[in-house]
């Protein structure tokens, strides 16, 4: 990998190569990584946060990613990069941006208002998406003005590791957004997976599949969590089992996506009593020690 890209140049937003100004609205543990990504392909990015304090927090998340690749020999120098970068609280230095991410918490009013207030400061062809992982991306963009610019760019976590990033095609979206999208998961140096709107996306529909069906085998004594995930791992190669992945992502998160599944697609993604026991005993996986393995 080239250490320090070319800066891309500024075109209009629906060409697939990189919009120069790249904005992204929070600066937590997804917003940081995905301002990473982008001043790594080379953008001028603006991270807006909802306090000084926020801010600043960002600004030390997006650095120390930068360190990192730097470490890693994939970017030059930190001050290369982050020379490129504005921290900032105020939503009206949006206005230069051809593309805003959000990822402010997974709150449906805060969502709509954010995303409300940063379209309030866009250019009319500017693009909005939202990396959310779960919400209705047709539902958001009905709230918006410009709607047919509106997209959903689910990166994954941590974002430097990974290569993947769910373009989320809402009703509204015109279809030479969704292959600009494409063409700017490419100049991330990650994978597109193009995915019409529905619950769950592709990502979570089909990893809570699989790991409802292997808490059911657990529940029915068909084998034991951690043979089950060798199954997965020796025999699919997956690299990492159901099980283990459910106590990394939470199994409080996982019942909550499995309920909302189970609300809009039906009662294949019913939670297993177990996930419901275990998250009610406050086995939440390893953030809590405890869950479908022990965490030490
Ligand atoms: N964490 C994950 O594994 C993961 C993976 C994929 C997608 N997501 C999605 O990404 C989004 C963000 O998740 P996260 O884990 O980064 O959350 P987080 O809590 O780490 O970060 C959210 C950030 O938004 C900021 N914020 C809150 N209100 C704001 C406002 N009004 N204006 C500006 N900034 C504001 C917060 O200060 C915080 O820094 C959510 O939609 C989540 O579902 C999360």
């Amino acid at each position: 990998m080239t250490p320090t890209p070319d800066p891309p140049s500024a075109v209009g937003a629906f060409s697939p190569t990189l919009p120069h100004f790249v904005g992204v609205l929070g600066g937590g543990r997804m917003g940081a990584g995905i301002a990473h990504a982008f001043l790594l392909a080379g953008c001028e990015v603006l991270v807006v946060e909802r306090d000084l304090d926020a801010a600043a927090a960002a600004r030390g998340r997006v650095e120390s990613a930068v360190a990192k690749s730097v470490a890693l020999g994939l970017a030059a120098s930190v001050e290369s990069h982050t020379a490129r970068l504005e921290v900032s609280t105020d939503y009206s230095h949006f206005a230069p941006c051809e593309l805003v991410v959000e990822a402010v918490p997974e709150i449906w009013d805060l969502k709509v208002a954010s995303l409300k207030r940063v379209e309030a400061h866009l250019a009319d062809r500017a693009v909005l998406a939202s990396n959310s992982s779960s919400l209705s991306m047709t539902g958001l963009a009905a709230e918006l003005g410009r709607p047919q610019n509106f997209i959903g760019l689910h990166f994954f976590n941590p974002v430097p590791a990974s290569t993947l990033i769910e373009v989320v095609i809402a009703q509204q979206t015109v279809p030479e957004l969704g292959d600009a999208a494409r063409g700017w998961v490419a100049a991330l140096g990650k994978t597109a997976v193009v995915v019409k709107d529905a619950p769950g996306f592709a990502s979570s529909r089909l990893g809570v599949a699989i790991a409802l069906e292997a808490m059911r085998m657990v529940e029915e004594g068909v084998a034991s969590a951690e043979d089950i995930d060798n199954a997965m791992v020796l025999g699919y190669k997956h690299p990492t089992g159901p099980l283990r992945t459910t106590d990394i992502v939470g199994l409080d998160v996982r019942l909550g996506i499995a309920e909302y599944l189970a609300e809009t697609l039906g009662d294949r993604f019913a939670p297993p009593q177990i996930l419901r026991d275990k998250v009610a005993r406050g086995e939440l996986g390893r953030k809590s020690g405890q869950g479908f393995f022990h965490w030490a």
